[in-house]
């Protein structure tokens, strides 16, 4: 089971981000996943904020692995992965472009898009995976019906996924069809899972994803198979969870060595086995 914390989205923000920066102190050289779209920009931005007034852990160490990107866009256009993660992450934190890679944005016959899984596993793994939850329930871009095994490889966008995406391109029609993503199986290898939802438009897939069946049907409900994985959810997004109660007696009530989150936990583990 998840833990769940219902706030608002500004204390997720920065609750997520002192979670990085503890992770960042324990380990200079951690590794993050980092999730492109809305949801996670409210952490990028506290990050920033924090590193332009010197408050920021050094962050000069850290790696990173985008979650997905889109096949067809060109790497240039403000909104491919690789544009959106430079602007928000890399340029941000001051990091070398190398320290950071995104799933690539053209797939040819001879590609073999798991080989992204290998310079994760080259840098050690993923410490901590940020992920936002699709209105249809995906993570990543693995759309429903993805195998709760799956690898990084090539999808096809859900028409849902391209309407919801539409508001960053002018039409529809610009929203492109393909992506690459990291697969189902490949991030739960990563030690830790944050998942991150606002705004009721998220409310029906996130109860499906974390009060469920676990089905490919709801592919972020296959985080129930992680043992560490922390929803961070406002109270739109949490309108759904029939739990709710229970969530935010727990957090409330959380026993003092926990008073900041994640607190007497040590976050750097062995590396998870493939599969679960
Ligand atoms: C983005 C990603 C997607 C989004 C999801 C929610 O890298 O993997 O799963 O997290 O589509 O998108 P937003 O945050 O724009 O609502």
């Amino acid at each position: 089971m998840a833990e769940v914390v219902i706030t608002s989205k500004e204390e997720a923000a920065r609750l997520t981000a002192d979670l990085f920066e503890r992770l960042v102190r324990e380990k200079p050289n951690a590794v993050f996943g980092v999730a492109t779209g809305s949801t996670p920009e409210g952490v990028y931005r506290e990050l920033a904020a924090r590193r332009a007034q010197h408050l920021l852990a050094d962050f000069s160490r850290v790696r990173a692995f985008a979650l997905d990107e889109y096949v067809g866009l060109p790497v240039e256009h403000p909104e491919s992965y690789h544009s959106v993660i430079e602007r928000q992450w890399t340029r941000p934190l001051g990091l070398h472009p190398e320290q950071v890679a995104v799933p690539p944005a053209v797939i040819t016959a001879d590609d073999n898009p798991e080989s992204y899984e290998t310079r994760i596993d080259a840098a050690g793994g993923i410490d901590i995976q940020l992920v936002g939850i699709g209105s249809n329930g995906h993570i990543g871009f693995n759309e429903p019906g993805s195998s709760l095994a799956s690898r990084t490889r090539l999808k096809t966008l859900s028409r849902q996924t391209r309407i919801d995406n539409a508001r960053f391109f002018g039409t529809l029609d610009e929203v492109p069809r393909y992506c690459v993503t990291q697969g189902l199986g490949t991030i739960l290898e990563a030690r830790r899972i944050v998942l991150l939802a606002f705004g009721v438009s998220k409310a029906r897939a996130l109860a499906n994803a974390l009060e469920g069946p676990v089905t490919s049907s709801v592919p972020a409900s296959v985080v129930q198979f992680h043992p560490h994985v922390t929803a961070l959810v406002d109270d739109a997004a949490a309108s759904l969870l029939a739990n709710q109660d229970y969530y935010r007696e727990a957090w409330q009530e959380r026993p003092p060595s926990r008073r900041i989150l994640f607190d007497g936990i040590t976050l750097t583990a062995p590396p998870r086995r493939r599969g679960f």
